[in-house]
């Protein structure tokens, strides 16, 4: 602190209006248009954000689906603070901190069945493109080398890595960026608004469309495909739930033909489908689980994946000295994101919060359903404590409604969602009380209302 400058000046200085928004080139967003009228953040506290001005932001969408247990909580970051006075970086590469194993022992005991081990690394993206590699190690390592396919689906999103973005299937985050990883074909996405319009929770129909698996099969030959990558609930697309039935049948036909099933969990774990892994409401064992967001309630970053022992295993053969799996990066198992982390699943235990988003489910439902009816509501999808809005485009500006609706949410309206296009993605953190849910869509219908 500068000296004479008072607490209360630094912490004014903290949270400031930037002068000069030009040097960041922000991430997925409309950057003109931002700095052009910013929306700017500058503290959070539970389930709200605060701007620099100090005007409290609902957050409806948990940041990105990642402060699950709400923003600052005390133990949380209590726990960070102490874990930088303590220990600040140790390698993970031949070395070892005590709470990177800890916090794998928890994250294992919570996966369903024998998924044992945990790999770290540091974002979604990186824990698809993890997954993808360990997949094709895996398959070499068991003598079938020649399984180096991969199958995604469509609108699907596995983050921004050549692997993830290579089985991801929404098409704005592929098509300027050139031909991808070879050899990666997609399932069908499972929406279709004449069957599924205004479904509570999985929808009826669908489950069908896992079959599709067969015919990709059958197209390019059954030991050609290193792994099947799919989310159990598609997010980043504006939720589309599984289809009631589909993930089970498509295990079925993974295990028909030997091929892995790996499920990305980036947003479903940690609670925000009322379990800790989707895995589990389905009643389906992956093979391999990819993680991010909730681990640390979005805190610091961290990601992962999971894997069942047959796969570890496979990798604990030859020369004990030799490094096992030449993957890796410098801050897998950063020692503030395992802290971070075991302070999270500390608190998601100790209030409960995958059973009470769970528990939550129907009032959530109800409340999301409320927005039916409304003008240019084309559909209300919602599963666990996740909801989105269909809203009809405007013929000659696809996806200016979705953006005036952000824009009127965090100015006017005090509340943050996701927008994806013209719809609206709705996901709280999981300790948003029933009258903020009310809160919530009582905006939102506001503000559907007012768009012309
Ligand atoms: C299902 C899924 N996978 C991967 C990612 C990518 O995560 P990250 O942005 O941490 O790289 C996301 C991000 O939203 C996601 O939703």
């Amino acid at each position: 602190m500068a000296q004479g400058q008072s607490a209360s000046q630094k912490t004014s200085a903290n949270t400031a209006v930037p002068n000069d928004l030009e040097a960041f080139f922000m991430p997925f967003t409309a950057n003109r248009a931002f700095k052009a009228r910013p929306r700017l953040i500058a503290r959070a506290k539970d389930m709200h954000y605060y701007t620099p001005e100090g005007r409290p932001v609902l957050d409806a969408a948990a940041g990105l689906w990642c402060t699950n247990a709400g923003h600052n909580r005390g133990p949380i970051v209590e726990a960070i603070q102490k874990q930088a006075a303590e220990l600040d970086f140790a390698p993970t590469f031949q070395f070892g901190h005590p709470r990177a194993f800890e916090l794998a022992s928890r994250i294992a005991a919570l996966a369903p069945a024998d998924l044992d081990h945990v790999f770290f690394c540091n974002s979604g993206s990186e824990a698809a493109d993890t997954a993808m590699k360990m997949a094709l190690a895996y398959w070499v390592a068991k003598g079938q080398g020649q399984r180096t396919r991969f199958i995604g689906r469509e609108r699907g999103y596995h983050g921004v890595g050549f692997g993830g973005m290579s089985v991801g299937g929404l098409p704005n985050n592929r098509k300027a960026f050139g031909p991808m990883l070879p050899g990666v074909d997609h399932l069908p996405h499972t929406y279709n608004r004449e069957q599924q319009a205004f479904s509570k929770g999985e929808p009826e129909w669908g489950a069908h469309l896992a079959d599709e698996l067969e015919r990709l099969v059958g197209l390019h030959g059954d030991s050609t495909i290193a792994a099947v990558i799919v989310e159990p609930m598609a997010g980043s697309t504006a939720v589309l739930p599984s289809p009631k039935g589909y993930l089970p049948r498509l295990r079925a036909i993974c295990d028909k033909y030997g091929i892995l099933l790996i499920f990305d969990e980036v947003i479903t774990g940690f609670g925000r489908l009322g379990h800790a892994f989707a895995a589990e409401r389905y009643g389906v064992v992956p093979d391999m689980i990819t993680f991010a967001k909730g681990i640390t309630s979005g805190s610091v970053p961290m990601g992962g994946v999971i894997c069942r022992t047959g796969i570890h295993d496979a990798f604990m053969t030859g020369p004990e000295h030799v490094v096992e799996f030449f993957h890796g990066y410098t801050y897998s198992a950063h020692p503030l994101a395992c802290a971070a982390g075991l302070a999270a699943l500390d608190l998601y235990r100790e209030e409960e919060l995958f059973a009470r988003s769970k528990k939550i489910e129907p009032f959530w439902y109800d409340a999301a359903m409320t927005l039916k009816g409304l003008p240019r509501v084309l559909d209300v999808r919602c599963v666990g404590l996740t909801a989105a809005v269909d809203l009809a485009s405007r013929p000659d500006a696809v996806g200016k409604l979705g953006f005036e609706a952000m824009e009127r949410g965090f100015h006017d309206e005090g509340i943050m969602f996701r927008i994806v296009g013209d719809s609206i993605a709705v996901t709280p953190p999981l300790i948003v009380s029933e009258s903020q849910i009310g809160e919530i869509f009582d905006k939102i219908g506001r503000i559907i209302k007012a768009l012309a």
